[in-house]
């Protein structure tokens, strides 16, 4: 997957005269076999010192082993972590061509254009205490949900600037009928709100916005929300696309750095087969270009690319169609 999006990226440098410079690092299960470890200091650095991280999914089957002290997704959430990119950000746009593709009924999916950003550093993912216990003879599991002030209003910061280049409209999804951690989630949020005039702030429980999300998708722009709301929210979101496999992300800190993967994890059914979709793959490395490497037109080029493949009735397996990954770049190159 990161192979085809790194085909893309050459194509689109040889066009404009740029050159990219790779190195590739393992990390998830292959740097478990390989180390002994889900993400290596070596990686970790090597990852510091790049412009932008474009990342292939980290798991598999093979180390679902509940009882291992590693696992691959741990080294994703201490890179994410290590790299201090809090935001994530998740569009989801429905291709016109592919509104068939979703079970949702047709006329709901007109013109749905929405940006989730989901915070991706704190929250319950990373809250503390986190583990496990024997409390009055019982086995017992924690996991806190934890926010601070700054970690909230850092990244509806961030929400606020993207969306006065949208619709000047964020709805801010918590849930604040329950938990003392959305209850400053939403303090924050409203003062920021009141901080900014021009912002048309609206709060929304997460329950119903996972609602919201079917019902009237397109009554939505920018959304953001906690950690694992995001995680569950985004899932659900891509359902509108057609397709997991269409979805990309960026996720950002407070300099240019940041990390670039498709939404989707490894799909172990299909691994190794040549048949998956790398579009989502694909428009993390146009958002790469755009939010690290300051390469707007580019960037634009091949979401361009994109959508004239898929206006051309490019489809892979998940879309019902037949291509392979291969042959679905070669439908987006030669249309850059
Ligand atoms: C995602 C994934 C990850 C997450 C997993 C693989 C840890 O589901 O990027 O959405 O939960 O963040
Ligand atoms: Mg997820």
């Amino acid at each position: 997957m990161t192979s085809a999006a790194v085909r893309v990226l050459d194509a689109i440098a040889t066009r404009h005269g740029h050159q990219f410079t790779y190195q590739e690092h393992l990390i998830g299960g292959c740097s478990i076999d390989a180390y002994g470890a889900s993400l290596t200091h070596e990686t970790l650095v090597a990852c510091k010192a790049a412009d932008a991280i474009l990342l292939g999914a980290v798991g598999g089957p093979q180390w679902d082993d509940p009882n291992a002290k590693d696992r691959p997704e741990r080294g994703l959430l201490a890179l994410r972590k290590g790299l201090g990119v809090f935001a994530n950000l998740r569009p989801v746009k429905v291709h016109p061509a592919l509104i068939d593709s979703s079970p949702l009924k047709p006329e709901k999916l007109q013109g749905v254009d929405i940006l989730v950003i989901r915070e991706l550093t704190g929250g319950l993912y990373f809250g503390w205490p986190k583990g496990r216990d024997v409390k009055d003879g019982r086995e017992r599991a924690v996991d806190t949900m934890e926010y601070y002030d700054y970690e909230i209003r850092r990244v509806v910061e961030l929400a606020f600037r993207l969306a006065k280049g949208r619709k000047n409209k964020v709805t801010s999804v918590d849930k604040a009928n329950v938990l003392e951690s959305s209850r400053l989630w939403r303090q924050v949020t409203t003062q920021m709100g009141a901080e900014n005039p021009q912002i048309a702030l609206e709060h929304m429980l997460v329950d119903t916005a996972s609602m919201r999300l079917i019902t009237a998708p397109a009554a939505l722009d920018v959304l953001v929300t906690e950690n694992m709301f995001g995680d569950i929210l985004t899932d659900e979101a891509s359902v509108l696309a057609g397709s997991m496999g269409m979805l990309p992300s960026a996720s950002l800190g407070e300099g240019t750095v940041g990390l670039y993967e498709p939404i989707h994890g490894s799909a172990p059914d299909i691994a190794g087969k040549g048949i998956a979709n790398p579009i989502g793959t694909i428009l993390s490395a146009a958002m790469l270009l755009r939010h690290s490497l300051r390469l707007e037109a580019e960037a634009a080029q091949v979401e361009a690319a994109v959508d004239a493949a898929i206006t051309a009735g490019a489809r892979t397996a998940d879309l019902g169609g037949s291509l392979g990954t291969r042959a679905m770049t070669e439908e987006v190159i030669s249309r850059l």
